[in-house]
């Protein structure tokens, strides 16, 4: 046993000298050290064999020759992790360029957002944000909208508790600033809205920009001023508006506004459900109810209110056919923007 082991020894360190990379490593070590069938681990398993007389010394023997490859393994380990990272680094080459991620983008409707609201800052108007989650009281109360009113129908609110709910428009936003604020006021509120509805002109969750002016003699003019400065910047041309006589309860008198559909120049299509025609907005004059209720004295102050829809306005700037592209996170889509 005595010379099997020294010639175990003398092999297993000429093997080491010949191994280059880590793989012949490994089978080295399983061959020699294994636990399960290593050459090594055989022989001092057959040290139960040997007399009992002999035992201490060739015991020492093997401890010493599993130690000596042991170490000669791990040396040799060193020697090879030492000389890939020196090929590695001698591979780096610094000066060659990086390698470029694509830029990502804003989404179009925030980039048209954006820019509406820009828009409307150069007419003069101040941006203010609210929350999401709303009160009952502020998206329908202050709004001349209590409870059991038939116009609570048309909003398909999603509720969270009897008095909380996802607000239906940005209307809200109005009731919220007058009460905090005396005229004269000139505010923009863009945000997300929550409507159960969804088919190729309405989803779920959409953006609307609301807009109102409160001061001393404000009239239907100055609001279809404002609007007929809005769409000419923003679709770079004359674009005729068309005032339809609508029913708000937090207007009066008010209008739904229709801009001449830009995809079919008027001539009928699938977006503008062949009428030429797209709605953009609701507007009016703000009702002295609401005005009354926020502490305003309506026979002093008037106003109009207006809530536009960024994605219909984004649909008309891009032509694009249906409003549900916008969110279904298809890249070929978006990036074209
Ligand atoms: C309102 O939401 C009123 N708050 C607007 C208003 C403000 C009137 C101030 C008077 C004074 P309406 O429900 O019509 O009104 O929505 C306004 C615009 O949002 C619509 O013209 C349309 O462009 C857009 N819109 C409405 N529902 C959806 C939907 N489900 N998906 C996408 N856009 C929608």
């Amino acid at each position: 046993m005595e010379s099997e082991l020294l010639k175990l020894q003398a092999e297993a360190e000429e093997s080491l000298q010949q191994i280059t990379d880590v793989t012949q490593l490994e089978a080295f070590r399983v061959k020699y050290l294994g636990r399960k069938g290593g050459l090594l681990t055989g022989i001092m398993r057959q040290l139960k064999t040997v007399p009992a007389e002999d035992r201490p010394r060739l015991g020492q023997l093997a401890n010493e020759v599993k130690q000596a490859v042991e170490n000669a393994f791990e040396k040799q380990k060193e020697q090879l992790a030492s000389q890939f990272s020196a090929t590695a680094a001698s591979k780096v080459d610094l000066s060659l360029p990086g390698r470029f991620l694509p830029f990502g983008k804003l989404h179009p409707v925030t980039q048209v957002m954006e820019e509406i609201c820009s828009i409307f800052e150069g007419l003069g108007f101040a941006v203010a944000e609210g929350p999401d989650v709303e009160t009952d009281y502020y998206n329908f109360e202050a709004l001349n909208i209590p409870q059991h009113h038939p116009a609570r129908d048309m909003h398909d609110t999603f509720y969270v508790t009897d008095s909380i709910l996802l607000r239906t428009h940005t209307s809200p936003m109005q009731a919220r600033i007058m009460e905090q604020q005396e005229p004269p006021l000139r505010y923009i509120a863009p945000g997300k809205v929550y409507r159960c509805d969804s088919d190729i002109t309405h989803t779920p969750m959409f953006h609307q920009v609301e807009g109102f002016l409160v001061d001393r003699d404000v009239s239907f003019a100055d609001l279809k001023g404002v609007l007929t400065s809005f769409t000419r910047t923003m679709f770079e041309r004359e674009l005729a508006l068309r005032f339809r006589p609508s029913f708000f309860p937090f207007t009066e008198p008010s209008a739904e506004v229709d801009i001449a559909c830009v995809i079919c120049e008027g001539s009928g299509c699938r977006v503008c459900k062949r009428s030429g025609w797209l709605e953009i907005l609701g507007a009016g004059l703000i009702d002295p109810e609401v005005l009354k209720m926020v502490g305003y004295d309506p026979d002093r102050f008037s106003g109009f209110a207006f809530g536009l829809g960024v994605e219909r306005i984004a649909m008309l700037k891009y032509g694009i056919d249906d409003i549900r592209l916008y969110y279904e996170n298809d890249l070929r889509f978006l990036s074209q923007f």
